[in-house]
């Protein structure tokens, strides 16, 4: 490991050296010449789409994951659009779900026509909290709660068994969003088979990728049923069922979407699915690597991994404890893109963007949610890292904490606030 900046090192920000020359993104995908074959094989048969890699891939996942079903969609959204309809959610419909995930995860209530209510986040995973789950749920008097959206953000799965009782008690169904998830163990099992329905997405940054591409996993053979007419039009039979047994007919027995993942894609998903054990370790060991390089940096609050669980760390978001640093987390997030460490920051809570705030609650409703989202970087985190990236972002986390700690105290979160609404 290289030596640790001092004080004295000035920042690339301020017209110093950069910790790298080129930028390090915070995710990227790497596939290699055994998932090129893979795809090229399919492009030279006679299955593009809706051919036999489909259920080849979604078994072998279901299995991985340790669920009976596992039904392919074109990405994640539109699994999570699949999964909220199986649930049954309609106008007049509610589902509750956090404000600390990506937009997808709300939006796929409204698709359907039904409202997503938000509860407020656990301090220390920012998973949804179980408590502030049921506080929603008894202020309701009517029971339109058909489902409960929970997150696992960032890798860690959300309380799965407090609030998979807490669906049941309300009569809903509990959807678990494992976008950021795959691989990720809940006392003692893979997330997929836990849930009533659990949704992946296959997006680049993700575990595992077919470019664009989702599922959902299930061990209900009913909602499986409607989840695989749902992203196919609604049609009850596969086309390459009715060819194979001659037969032209079909029916329409609901409406749904194109919503299918191609055979190509499918081959990239399988290829890439041998890999995910050994991908999941690498992401293990450079979370472990940053959390005991950050030990000493008492404005830096590194993400807690709770008892039980093993995360997948699709994400390493840290919090700044702005109330030590001179510098709000937009200026320290530009230092650190100035020394070519392509960092990022998940989540703007959902109910603070544009479209939520105008139809939903106001501002200021979830604080944990909402105080979180005032100090979150999250770090360059992808399986394909080497092991001079890692220390580059060590390097340059310390170099930019050390310079704009102890220059003034709190200034840091007012100042954030002021440069929030300047570049955010
Ligand atoms: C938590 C979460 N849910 C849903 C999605 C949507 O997945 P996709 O991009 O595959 O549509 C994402 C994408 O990043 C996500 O992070």
């Amino acid at each position: 490991m290289s030596a640790l900046p001092t004080k004295l090192q000035a920042l690339a920000i301020h017209g110093g050296t950069p910790v790298r020359k080129k930028l390090l993104p915070y995710g990227r995908q790497s596939l290699d010449d055994a998932d090129i074959r893979a795809v090229v094989e399919v492009l030279k048969s006679d299955w593009l789409t809706t051919g036999p890699k489909i259920g080849e891939f979604e078994e072998r996942f279901a299995a991985w994951v340790g669920a009976r079903y596992a039904v392919s969609f074109s990405s994640g959204t539109a699994a999570l659009h699949g999964a909220a309809f199986a649930a049954g959610l309609g106008p007049g419909d509610e589902a509750v779900t956090t404000p600390m995930t990506f937009c997808a995860t709300a939006n796929c209530v409204l698709y359907q026509g039904a409202t997503p209510v938000f509860a407020d986040v656990s301090p220390d995973t920012l998973n949804l909290d179980p408590g502030e789950v049921a506080k929603e749920l008894s202020a309701r008097t009517s029971s339109r709660t058909k489902a409960i959206f929970a997150v696992d953000y960032s890798g860690h799965p959300a309380a799965l068994d407090e609030l998979g009782q807490l669906a049941k008690t309300h009569g809903a169904l509990l959807i678990e969003d494992a976008c950021h998830a795959l691989g990720a163990e809940y006392r003692g099992k893979r997330v997929g088979g836990i849930a009533d329905m659990t949704v992946f997405s296959f997006h680049p940054v993700k575990h595992l990728t077919t470019g664009e591409g989702g599922m959902v996993a299930t061990n209900d053979a009913r909602l499986a049923e409607t989840l695989r007419c749902f992203r196919n039009h609604g049609i009850s039979s596969e086309a390459r069922q009715r060819q194979e047994s001659g037969q032209w007919f079909y029916e329409m027995v609901l409406l749904g979407f194109n919503y299918r993942l191609t055979d190509i894609a499918c081959a990239l998903g399988l290829s890439q699915l041998e890999k995910l054990a050994p991908n999941l370790t690498r992401r293990r060991e450079i979370a472990g690597q940053y959390t005991a390089a950050f030990r000493d940096l008492p404005a830096v609050v590194v993400p807690t991994v709770r008892e039980g669980v093993n995360p997948a760390w699709h994400l390493y978001p840290i919090r700044l404890n702005l109330e030590m640093l001179a510098a709000g987390r937009a200026e320290i997030f530009r230092a650190l893109r100035a020394e070519n460490i392509g960092v990022n920051v998940h989540y703007i809570p959902v109910h603070q963007h544009p479209y939520y705030r105008e139809r939903f609650k106001s501002k200021g409703s979830y604080p944990v949610a909402e105080d979180a989202y005032e100090r979150l970087i999250s770090l360059p985190m992808f399986h394909a890292m080497m092991a001079q990236d890692v220390e580059d972002v060590i390097h340059a986390l310390h170099k930019v904490v050390i310079h704009y700690q102890g220059k003034g105290e709190g200034k840091g979160e007012r100042s954030h606030l002021l440069e929030t609404r300047q570049s955010e």
